[in-house]
């Protein structure tokens, strides 16, 4: 779409922070010096990953929450409280569920002080408009979870705003009713039959972001800064399948898996070092599984491997995460390949898979090897879970502190370097722990 003022500045963030106070009183960064504008006839998506404050951004740019510094300027004016001309689309809506389609639509109105006359037909007109004709009278629960979710686009169309806000409004669909979603909305956008004059999406999903973007900002985490802006200069309706729109796809996957570096381009110091992804060993075995088969060979496209193994973004990144910082695979340029010791994890047996996954996870990941280390010098070997919460919550927030944990538990006991009991949260050496620490012991005589 071509701007209609190309000069009209719609939304200007410059130099925002904002940060939460973790338990101990510490400050967590969560967004470090974000600038950010948004220009008349933009669609904007802002990609990162979990954690990286995308919601908090979004929150900060519709006035529900103040950013630590910095500034925020929408249609020119510095944003101090809950802003008129915007509105949000989340995952999924609240909607009343005693109150009918039309009703749940016309309350955006409600809260404006638009009189009833007017609201019924505004509400009727943005139900027609996002195809839901024929439901007013319905209520929420005999809709589908796709025509409850045009529901909330609705709600949000209805206050006619100048900026739209979509946070991950289409991840909580099947993908025949995202897709059919998307070109909806984009449809209305190209034929203005909205009066919107720019959004802004927060994805997780890169193809959704190329398929509706003019621009894609992503941002980094810990702590959010801007990592880089890719422009889209595709045409609608974009074809998947298009090289150019595949090239787009690989370079901001290669953008997104670009490994974080220290400011001296260093290792992170200890316990920054501590930090681990979210990622099941199962779903690690299953990647490194499907990696080495046909047609991939031990080396696969991002998006392809992505796309055969039916992963999100937020699925897919904390799992190469892991197996980078395991050494079983590398990522470069957009394409994810198996070392020699990812490719000796496939090929072995249960019992070996465990031993070879033991070394690794002993010289790769500190923070397991900083938990064995604690139960080998504890007398009786026992630790409670807490003390090493306590330890975590000293430099990661209380949520993600707990995530870290569990995914070192998770990984320590399938590699026999320590028990844990799940009513008691006692990690200890007992049980069969202690041969595993000379991995030869199980190798065949
Ligand atoms: N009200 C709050 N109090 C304390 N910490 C918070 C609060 N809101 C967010 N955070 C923290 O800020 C960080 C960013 O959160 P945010 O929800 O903005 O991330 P996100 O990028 O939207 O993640 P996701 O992709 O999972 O939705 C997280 O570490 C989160 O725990
Ligand atoms: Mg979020």
């Amino acid at each position: 779409m071509e701007a209609l003022h190309p000069e009209t500045n719609l939304l200007s963030l410059s130099k925002v922070c904002k940060s939460f106070k973790k338990t101990g009183g510490e400050e967590h960064l969560v967004l470090d010096g974000v600038n950010l504008e948004i220009n008349e006839g933009e669609i904007v998506a802002l990609l990162g990953r979990s954690g990286s404050g995308k919601s908090t951004l979004l929150r900060i740019i519709s006035g529900l929450a103040r950013p630590g510094s910095g500034k925020v300027l929408y249609c020119g004016l510095p944003v101090t409280g809950p802003v008129k001309g915007l509105a949000m689309v989340f995952q999924t809506f609240a909607l009343f569920p005693w109150l009918t389609v039309l009703e749940n639509v016309e309350l955006g109105l409600e809260a404006m002080g638009v009189p009833q006359a007017e609201r019924r037909r505004r509400a009727l007109a943005a139900i027609d408009l996002i195809g839901l004709d024929g439901f007013e009278s319905a209520y929420p629960k005999e809709l589908s979870g796709g025509m409850r979710q045009r529901v909330g686009f609705a709600r949000a169309l209805v206050v006619e705003p100048t900026l739209l806000l979509m946070d991950e409004a289409f991840s909580a669909l099947d993908v025949l009713t995202a897709e059919t979603l998307r070109t909806d909305l984009i449809e209305l956008w190209l034929e203005r039959r909205i009066p919107t004059k720019g959004i802004l999406l927060v994805s997780h999903n890169i193809e959704e972001a190329v398929l509706l973007a003019d621009r894609i900002v992503i941002l980094g985490t810990n702590p959010g800064v801007v990592l880089a802006e890719i422009k889209i200069p595709l045409e609608h309706p974009r074809d998947r399948e298009a090289t150019a729109f595949r090239h787009i796809v690989d370079q901001v996957y290669e953008l997104m898996t670009k490994r974080p570096r220290s400011a001296a381009g260093k290792a992170e110091a200890v316990p920054l070092s501590y930090r681990l992804p979210g990622a099941h060993i199962t779903q690690l075995a299953g990647l490194v599984e499907a990696l080495t088969a046909e047609p991939y060979n031990g080396r696969a496209d991002l998006p392809e491997i992505a796309d055969q193994m039916g992963f999100g973004v937020d699925q897919l990144f904390p799992l190469l995460e892991a197996l980078e910082i395991l050494g079983f695979a590398h990522t470069e340029g957009g394409d994810v390949e198996l070392t020699p010791s990812g490719n000796s994890f496939v090929d072995a047996d249960i019992l070996r898979r465990k031993v070879i996954f033991a070394e690794h996870v002993i010289r790769h990941v500190a923070l397991v090897a900083h938990i064995r280390h604690i139960l080998d010098e504890r007398p009786g070997n026992r630790a409670p879970e807490d003390r090493f919460l306590r330890e975590l919550e000293d430099f990661f927030s209380e949520d993600e502190a707990e995530k870290i944990l569990q995914v070192a538990i998770e990984w320590g006991r399938y590699a026999e370097q320590f028990a844990y009991e799940e009513g008691s949260g006692i990690l200890s050496l007992e049980n069969p722990v202690s041969f595993m620490c000379q991995p030869e012991a199980l190798q065949p005589k």
